[in-house]
């Protein structure tokens, strides 16, 4: 344990920020921009070929220093050293969170329990390299000497969201010719169509599981088995059409999957975090192992700027710190991902994994209750669609809800004045948050279309827009493996941080744990193996029941 245990809420930098607080409550975005023509130069900082504008924010340079003493008093910078050097940070489970080894290309040791764990990481990086190489130049092939065509990834939640995501965002980088499918869910729908959509001759599977006890992978993968030897009428052939990335090697190999075809994993690695191991194969197979090291890259060039950029101008910081200011001190209950690139469309559903199982804690590090709130909702989707669903709420709703919007500045696809189009939306998205319609003007709107007197007022306040919502713009030049891999790092940080100012331990999901348990408990009572089971309740008692006789069981 090496955070105290004194609630931010008691050290004199909150206090400091409830006070510019009430300052700013009598201050909008739009006289704060209004007063200062620098503002946009000056909250503008960049990193690891990403830059954020930060200016649309409830924030002068008052309320910047404070949140940053805040972060100084609640010992970030000894914390930071503490994760980048392996220290346990993951204390209920006594664990260092080492992802940033994974991705660190230098001389650098960091021995956890008598093992060079960027040694480590190297070497698999090289066995990464040799096996793509073997399937690329078909050295490797199926079992009738076909070459592989089709990889389906067989993993869940941290084994699977950024994976999936990465695949998607580098599709322009897809140069090796295998396609990639993912199969998730314990839902015979998602398999069950990716098996028709492939042939057992030119398929390899990867049995994406760090436990290697995780049922939805369990399950699905021995259905893919099965098909797979009923296809090919040849089990042996097994081990040549299955892989598996994790740290349970023997419950891989009970699986039947030869120990030569195992990869890595570690405790030192959390599961949201292990996009950077060998849980990238199926990324690293479809956009090649060199744009892959790019991507390490990219999330290096983070880890660095993470390490060494001053606290008022490092990006993870920063945004760590905004998000605190709304959670915290403007009530904010949600924090809004908004990437306008199609590529970076399931950016909202792995950035929801990692920070929800991060940052959903109720007991800090010492188990003592939090008296304040942690982790927000994150959520979001792509932009423009956004724009015509949910964004309304944003401009109109009851609720503060800060936004990330994020967006390169050139596309990859070049078409008509589209990604000029894109930008426009984005920027005056951002900006009718910030500026939003008053009163007056949405009367003089009415007034200008020829409504008569009574039809403006009547209409007049459901035009009205308060604005004074938050929002970051975070561009990058192109969307590349390079900033890829730093935008997912950017956020791996910011989470990070957040969680030393809440005083949690960011690395572990007990939570988890009990709906799985009920969960496992149920399905026998639902096969009718066993009618007793656990008690439950009658909600739960007549929903299988429902069940049952739905499926005649
Ligand atoms: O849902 C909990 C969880 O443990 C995640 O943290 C993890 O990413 C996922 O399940 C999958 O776990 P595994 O890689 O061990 O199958």
């Amino acid at each position: 344990m090496t955070s105290s245990d004194t609630p931010p809420t008691s050290l004199p930098e909150w206090q400091t920020l409830l006070a510019c607080k009430e300052r700013l409550q009598i201050r909008p975005m739009k006289t704060l921009f209004a007063d200062d023509p620098e503002r946009a130069q000056r909250y503008f900082i960049d990193g690891a070929g990403l830059s954020l504008d930060f200016s649309r924010n409830r924030l002068t340079d008052e309320t910047l220093e404070a949140l940053m003493a805040l972060a100084r008093g609640c010992k970030l910078e000894e914390r930071r050293a503490a994760l980048l050097r392996g220290d346990k940070v993951n204390v209920t489970e006594d664990r260092p969170a080492l992802h940033t080894a994974l991705r660190n290309p230098g001389t650098d040791t960091i021995v956890i329990e008598g093992q060079d764990v960027i040694a480590e990481a190297r070497a698999t990086l090289a066995r990464m390299d040799a096996f793509v190489e073997d399937i690329l130049s078909r050295s490797r092939t199926g079992y009738t000497n076909r070459a592989f065509t089709d990889v389906v990834s067989i993993g869940i939640g941290g084994s699977f969201l950024g994976p999936k995501l990465v695949t998607e965002a580098l599709q322009p980088y897809q140069t090796t010719g295998l396609r990639c499918h993912y199969v998730a869910n314990i839902d015979g729908t998602e398999i069950c169509e990716t098996l028709a959509e492939i042939d057992p001759e030119t398929t390899l599977f990867l049995v994406q599981s760090k436990s290697f006890s995780t049922r939805e992978t369990l399950e699905n993968s021995n259905v893919a088995r099965q098909w797979f030897i009923e296809r090919s009428g040849n089990e042996q052939a097994v081990a040549s059409h299955f892989m598996a990335v994790t740290a349970n090697k023997t419950a891989a190999q009970d699986f039947g999957i030869d120990p030569d075809n195992v990869f890595p994993m570690w405790d030192w690695v959390g599961g949201r975090y292990s996009l950077w191991s060998a849980i990238g194969l199926p990324v690293a197979l479809t956009i090649g192992m060199e744009n892959f090291r790019a991507l390490l890259a990219g999330a290096h060039a983070m880890d660095t700027h993470f390490r060494d950029a001053p606290l008022e101008k490092n990006l993870p910081v920063v945004m760590a710190m905004l998000g605190i200011w709304y959670n915290n001190f403007w009530n904010a209950e949600t924090h809004a991902i908004l990437p306008y690139d199609h590529y970076l469309r399931s950016l909202p559903d792995h950035l929801q994994q990692l920070d929800m199982e991060s940052s959903g804690k109720r007991v800090n590090q010492y188990g003592h209750p939090l008296k304040y709130p942690s982790g927000p909702v994150i959520w979001g989707g792509v932009g423009a669609n956004g724009q015509h669903a949910y964004h309304q709420l944003i401009h109109q709703g009851t609720r503060l809800i800060p936004a990330d919007f994020i967006i390169p500045l050139r596309t990859h696809n070049p078409v008509a004045t589209h990604h000029a189009d894109l930008f426009a939306n984005c920027l005056g998205q951002s900006r009718a948050m910030m500026a939003g319609k008053t009163l007056e003007d949405a009367r003089a709107e009415l007034a200008d279309s020829g409504l008569n007197e009574t039809d403006i007022e009547r209409l007049a306040p459901h035009k009205v827009i308060p604005g004074n919502q938050p929002s970051n713009t975070l561009m990058m030049e192109m969307v590349t493996p390079e900033t890829v891999g730093a935008l997912i790092a950017l956020y791996e940080h910011r989470t990070f941080v957040q969680g030393v100012i809440w005083g949690i331990d960011s690395f572990d999901q007990w939570g988890v744990e009990l709906g799985k348990k009920l969960g496992q408990d149920i399905l026998p009572r639902l096969l009718g193996t066993d009618t007793q089971g656990e008690a439950s309740d009658s909600a739960t008692d007549n929903l299988i029941e429902l069940f049952r006789s739905a499926n005649r069981l």
